[in-house]
């Protein structure tokens, strides 16, 4: 049967990122560094090559799209037993479609089988995305961070 119209039709694969995926992570992090709401505190800073790679203690995860294109990823940071989420980004066109959700949900299991005990994310107030997805995995807010601005003259 395998390939015949009985076939589940091809789907997105979900996998660990690699060094030799730089070029499709730059590629979507290029896309998409103008799409983070808020400011200081949630800022995102453009990735480099030397950011982009994956290290011991910098993972990052994808989703791969039947094309094989890269079109979401999330990056953690590691230290001994605990994680945080540096950032996870989704392409513009393969939003809503729970891929941010799904590619978080895969390496919290990724990180609870490699030992990671505590795992912490955040998210501007005005970021309802990502407010939603985090909390949808089980996240706690546990503190806000407030960013004061001088007033203007
Ligand atoms: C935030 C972002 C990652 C969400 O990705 P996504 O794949 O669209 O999210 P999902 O489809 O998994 O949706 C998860 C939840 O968020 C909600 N959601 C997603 N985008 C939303 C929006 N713009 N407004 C309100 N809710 C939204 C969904 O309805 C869903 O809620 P539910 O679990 O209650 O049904 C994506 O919009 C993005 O890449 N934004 C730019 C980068 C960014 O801001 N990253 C987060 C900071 S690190």
């Amino acid at each position: 049967m395998e390939g015949g119209s009985d076939s589940p039709p091809a789907t997105e694969t979900h996998r660990a990122l690699r060094e030799v995926d730089g070029p499709a992570v730059l590629a979507l992090d290029a896309a998409t560094t103008r799409d983070y709401p808020g400011s200081v505190a949630t800022a995102h800073q453009a990735l480099t090559a030397h950011s982009a790679a994956p290290t011991a203690k910098r993972w990052g995860f994808g989703v791969f799209d039947v094309d094989e294109q890269l079109v979401a990823m999330t990056v953690i940071e590691l230290e001994g037993n605990r994680a945080d989420v540096d950032f996870t980004v989704v392409a513009r066109h393969r939003r809503r479609q729970g891929l941010a959700t799904s590619v978080n949900a895969g390496s919290l299991l990724a990180l609870a089988r490699h030992g990671v005990t505590l795992v912490r994310t955040g998210g501007s107030d005005e970021n309802r995305g990502i407010l939603a997805t985090n909390a949808s995995l089980g996240f706690h807010v546990d503190e806000h961070w407030i960013t004061l601005a001088a007033p203007a003259r």
